[in-house]
């Protein structure tokens, strides 16, 4: 067997391998769910999710706010339309995206990391920031501290009982609140990330304006969201599985083919590399660049807050 192919072989059975795990897990998940019971209930008093204030000078919302995936929507319905899906699919988010990406999410969010460098004396916001991914690897990599800020209160909850498990109790915060209008004051983060969540506010530019507002001066923003696919021959094959596999996937193992039909017309209604690299200079970004990971499925933008 050539060296490919045996590396081929293999990696096919550490794919099986790691899905058998996270079956596992998603079967044992009740069960540790009593065993950490107690701790949540102490956990909610010392390590709480914070509830944000809506101002009354909230900024509007964009053109996004007309699209929920390829359905058109009245704006006003928008957040609580996104809001219901990933309420509808919390319990299974983590195991969907190991299974819909066969983990590469992973090695994307690894590779954000590389570009974050977490350091002891960083602040972190991590936005639309769900069940932890971010904030976590970021505190395991030597980060100062994490504020994770999400609409979802229930994604939040799932990545609460996650580091829970994981024994991080402290530099980590979990807040409720709005990418367009976050609960966080001006100049105060070193870094601000937000990892699949830009596709899903109802207003870009006034995410991105509040992403400028909460970095200090030297700061930096990164985004990393799926993108447009550059390579012709992956972009067929990645639409054929998009929109025929993927939701069924969503079906079986989360209860909700919906909620991944969203996901993936999202994707799609979202801005191209250039216009998202545009718009975060249009914020008042500088040296605004991106890097397409996987032939441009995602793609990470960054800027810097001068
Ligand atoms: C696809 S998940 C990404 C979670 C996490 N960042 C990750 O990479 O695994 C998208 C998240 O965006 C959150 N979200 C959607 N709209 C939001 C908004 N306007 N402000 C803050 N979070 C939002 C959802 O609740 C959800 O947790």
């Amino acid at each position: 067997m050539g060296a490919r192919r045996f590396r081929g072989v293999c990696g096919f059975f550490v794919w099986v391998g790691r899905f058998c795990v996270q079956f596992l897990n998603w079967q044992l998940a009740p069960a540790r769910a009593n065993r950490y019971a107690a701790a949540m209930t102490e956990s909610d008093t010392t390590n709480p999710i914070h509830q944000a204030e809506v101002p009354a000078d909230a900024p509007e919302s964009g053109a996004e706010a007309r699209w929920f995936g390829f359905t058109p929507v009245d704006p006003a319905e928008k957040a609580g339309l996104v809001r219901a899906v990933f309420d509808s699919v919390s319990e299974r988010y983590d195991l969907m995206n190991d299974l819909m990406s066969a983990g590469v999410h992973r090695l994307w969010k690894a590779t954000l990391m590389q570009l974050v460098r977490p350091q002891p004396g960083m602040t972190l916001l991590d936005v639309a920031g769900g069940t932890g991914d971010i904030a976590l690897r970021f505190l395991e990599q030597g980060g100062g501290h994490v504020h994770i800020c999400d609409i979802n209160e229930s994604m939040l909850r799932v990545g609460r009982d996650r580091a829970i498990n994981k024994g991080v109790l402290s530099h980590i915060d979990w807040v409720t609140g709005d990418a367009e209008r976050l609960p966080i004051a001006s100049r105060s983060v070193d870094a601000y990330t937000i990892a699949f969540g830009l596709r899903n506010v109802s207003g870009i530019d006034a995410a991105l304006a509040e992403a400028r507002r909460v970095l200090k001066p030297g700061g930096r923003f990164f985004c990393l969201e799926f993108s447009h696919v550059v390579l012709p021959l992956l972009r067929e094959v990645y639409d054929a599985y998009s929109f025929t596999i993927l939701p069924k996937i969503g079906g079986f193992v989360a209860g909700d083919e919906a909620a991944y039909r969203y996901l993936v017309e999202s994707i799609r209604k979202f801005p191209d590399q250039d216009s998202l690299a545009r718009r975060v200079a249009a914020a008042g970004f500088g040296q605004v660049r991106y890097r397409n990971l996987t032939g441009g499925i995602a793609a990470i933008h960054s800027g810097w807050r001068l």
